[in-house]
């Protein structure tokens, strides 16, 4: 255990109500930390802010040692030219916001992390393995990671340390993608998106949870890191290897005009592309994965 993690830190988090965020703040309460959640809620004990209206309490974040980022509006819904405009504006709007009352205080936190996507990147076949390295992509989900980016990276100029999270799709039974799609597996119907050779990036909450402690107490990074298992699969392989977690049968495969009449453009984006990347920042901070195979992922998660 290093110097820092034997301290108690005071940590502010955004979208901490959210499925990502209660995991990671259970965790850092865990051990031992004081976790403010900053919400639009109002609720006992959060602290408030409207990023819509561009309001946040200051105050509250005074002596805060570091912050998490992951707010934002969700992207499984149709994207109709509002949710367009809420997705962008909630992720960007509130990033500039939060920076620039973090840039306000006596004293700056240590680190700063930032949620982002790994549709950062432009899609890709299986085997190009990208690293932070390489450059974005340009279709909606590309420019909302690189804007958004882009406003937490002006937090470098006064915060030691600034980390941006390209995630790839979270498993977690509780929430997000595998919640979704764990009623059509176990009713048998579960199948390939088109060819089922575009990839399909992952990676447990554990490991989620595990990779922002080590971000935050363990490491000196600063920068983009890719969050993603480094057991890169094909999206037929996560197919088959969800239905045989849950010994049902995945035969019939959903054509593209299936998948852009049920969910338009968001479902082209996020479910009959993907993107190929590799850890390559985590792996080279002596990262290690609890979670580094699909199949004993799934295994566990599914209990
Ligand atoms: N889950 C994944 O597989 C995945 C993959 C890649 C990237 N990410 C990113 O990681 C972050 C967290 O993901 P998650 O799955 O935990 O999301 P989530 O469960 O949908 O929670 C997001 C949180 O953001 C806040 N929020 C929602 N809509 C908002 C809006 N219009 N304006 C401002 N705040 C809003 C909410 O907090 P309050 O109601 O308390 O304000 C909510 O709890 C997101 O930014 C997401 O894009 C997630």
């Amino acid at each position: 255990m290093t110097e820092e993690e034997n301290q108690s830190w005071k940590i502010a988090i955004t979208g901490g109500t959210g499925m990502i965020g209660s995991a990671v703040r259970k965790s850092l309460e865990k051990a031992g930390h004081e976790v403010r959640v900053i919400s639009r809620s109002g609720d006992e004990g959060t602290i408030l802010w409207q990023p819509d209206e561009g309001k946040i309490d200051e105050d509250a974040l005074t002596g805060t040692d570091a912050v998490i980022h992951l707010a934002g509006e969700p992207i499984a819904q149709r994207w109709t030219g509002e949710v367009r405009e809420r997705i962008y504006s909630s992720r960007v709007r509130s990033t500039r916001l939060l920076v620039r009352a973090l840039r306000d205080l006596p004293t700056p936190p240590k680190v700063f992390l930032s949620a982002s996507g790994i549709n950062f990147y432009p899609p890709t076949p299986m085997g190009a393995q990208l690293d932070e390295s390489a450059g974005e992509g340009t279709d909606f989900l590309s420019r909302v990671c690189h804007h958004w980016e882009g406003e937490a990276r002006k937090a470098e100029e006064f915060i030691p340390r600034v980390c941006r999270l390209r995630t790839a799709v979270v498993l977690s039974p509780e929430g997000g993608a595998l919640a979704k799609l764990l009623p059509i597996f176990k009713s048998g119907v579960g199948g390939r998106i088109g060819s089922g050779e575009q990839p399909f990036p992952w990676i447990s909450l554990e490991d989620y949870t595990r990779i922002c402690l080590h971000l935050i107490f363990q490491s000196s990074y600063s920068g983009a890191v890719n969050l993603v298992a480094p057991d890169a699969v094909t999206n037929e392989e996560f197919v088959k290897t969800l239905a045989d977690a849950l010994d049902r049968p995945a035969v019939l495969p959903v054509p593209k005009v299936m998948v852009r009449m049920a969910f338009g453009e968001m479902g082209i984006s996020t479910l009959y592309e993907g993107v190929d990347a590799a850890p390559a920042v985590l792996q080279a901070d002596s990262f290690e994965f609890r979670h580094p195979k699909l199949g004993p992922a799934l295994a566990e998660i599914l209990g």
